[in-house]
C-alpha cells in the first residue's frame, strides 16, 4: 500500500464509529489521509480514531448528529480546525428499520429519511459552504455519498430505506451540478450486502417479518439466490472503491454512483 497516496486529504467520515465507516477510516489513514470520525456514538468515534492513531495514522473524533445543522457545522469546523482545512466529506452515516410498504409508519419515514437523506444533504451543505470559503485549491474538493443497491432498486421489506437511498443518488447528481463551480466533485458508491452491525440487526428483523425462517441465514440465502458473485461482502470489499473516490485518481469524475455489490444491480 502506498502510504502517501492520500497525503493532503483531510477527511470527515460521518457515522465512522463502526462498520464500513470505521474500516474506511483505517484504510484511508494508512494511505496518508487525516481522518475525523464523527458519530452519534462519541465513545465509538473516539475508539475508532484511537485505532487509527495506534496504527501510526492521524485522526480525531467529534460528536455528530447528521440530522442537526449545528452539529454538522461543528463537525466540519472541528475537522478544518484540527487539520488546517477540510477537503473531503464522506457521508457514511445511515440507518435502516425494515417495514412492509403498507405498514411503514411516519415515524419510520422520518427516522430513515432524516438520517439517510436529510442528514446527507445537511452535511453536504455545511461542508460545501466551508469548502467554498476555503477557496479554490488545485485539486477538487470531494464529497462522497454512500448509496446502496436500493439506490437503483427496491425490496419489499425496505421501502423507506429504498426511497432514502434513491434520494442519495439524487443528491449526488444535484450536488455535482450545483457545486462544480466551487471545484467540488460529488460521487458515491453503493454497497450490496455487507457484514456489519447494521446487518446483524437487519437479520433479526427480517426473521421477525417472516421473510427468513431462522436467524443468521438471511445473508447466505440472499448470496445464494440474488448475488451473481455468490457471496456477501465485508467492509474490506468496499474500502478500495471509497479510497479511489477520495483519491486524485477520480478527479475527472462527478455525479457518479459506483455499485460494489457482487453484481446485484447492473446499472
Ligand atoms: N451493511 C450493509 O449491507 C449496507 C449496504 C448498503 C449500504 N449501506 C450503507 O452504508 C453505510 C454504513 O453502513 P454500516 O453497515 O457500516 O452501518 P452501521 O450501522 O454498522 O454503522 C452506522 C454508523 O452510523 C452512525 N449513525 C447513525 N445515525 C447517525 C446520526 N444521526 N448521526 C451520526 N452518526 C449516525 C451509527 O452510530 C453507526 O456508528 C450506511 O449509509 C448504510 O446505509 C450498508
Amino acid at each position: 500500500m502506498d502510504a502517501t497516496r492520500l497525503a493532503g486529504k483531510n477527511v470527515l467520515i460521518t457515522g465512522g464509529a463502526q462498520g464500513m465507516g470505521a474500516a474506511i477510516g483505517k484504510h484511508l489513514a494508512a494511505q496518508g489521509a487525516k481522518i475525523c470520525i464523527g458519530d452519534l456514538n462519541l465513545d465509538g468515534a473516539r475508539a475508532a480514531a484511537d485505532e487509527i492513531i495506534a496504527a501510526g495514522g492521524e485522526a480525531t473524533s467529534v460528536s455528530l448528529n447528521v440530522t442537526d445543522r449545528e452539529s454538522a457545522a461543528a463537525a466540519v469546523a472541528h475537522t478544518a480546525a484540527t487539520f488546517g482545512s477540510i477537503n473531503v466529506l464522506l457521508n457514511n452515516a445511515g440507518i435502516n428499520k425494515p417495514m412492509f410498504f403498507l405498514e411503514a409508519t411516519q415515524q419510520n419515514w422520518d427516522a430513515i429519511m432524516g438520517v439517510n437523506a436529510f442528514g446527507t444533504f445537511l452535511c453536504m451543505q455545511e461542508a460545501g459552504k466551508v469548502m467554498r470559503e476555503q477557496g479554490k485549491q488545485d485539486l477538487p474538493y470531494k464529497i462522497v455519498n454512500v448509496g446502496s443497491i436500493l439506490s437503483r432498486d427496491a425490496f419489499i421489506d425496505s421501502s423507506v430505506y429504498a426511497a432514502s437511498k434513491h434520494a442519495v443518488l439524487g443528491l449526488i447528481r444535484a450536488g455535482a451540478r450545483s457545486l462544480v463551480e466551487y471545484n467540488i466533485t460529488v460521487n458515491g458508491y453503493a454497497p450490496g450486502v455487507v457484514r456489519t452491525e447494521m446487518w446483524e440487526q437487519l437479520d433479526k428483523e427480517l426473521v421477525e417479518m417472516g421473510l427468513f425462517e431462522k436467524a443468521g441465514t438471511s445473508m447466505d440465502t440472499i448470496a445464494a439466490n440474488s448475488i451473481p458473485m455468490g457471496r456477501y461482502s465485508y467492509p474490506e470489499d468496499i474500502v478500495g472503491t471509497a479510497a479511489f473516490l477520495v483519491s486524485s485518481d477520480s478527479d475527472y469524475m462527478t455525479g457518479q454512483l459506483i455499485q460494489i455489490d457482487g453484481g446485484m444491480v447492473m446499472a
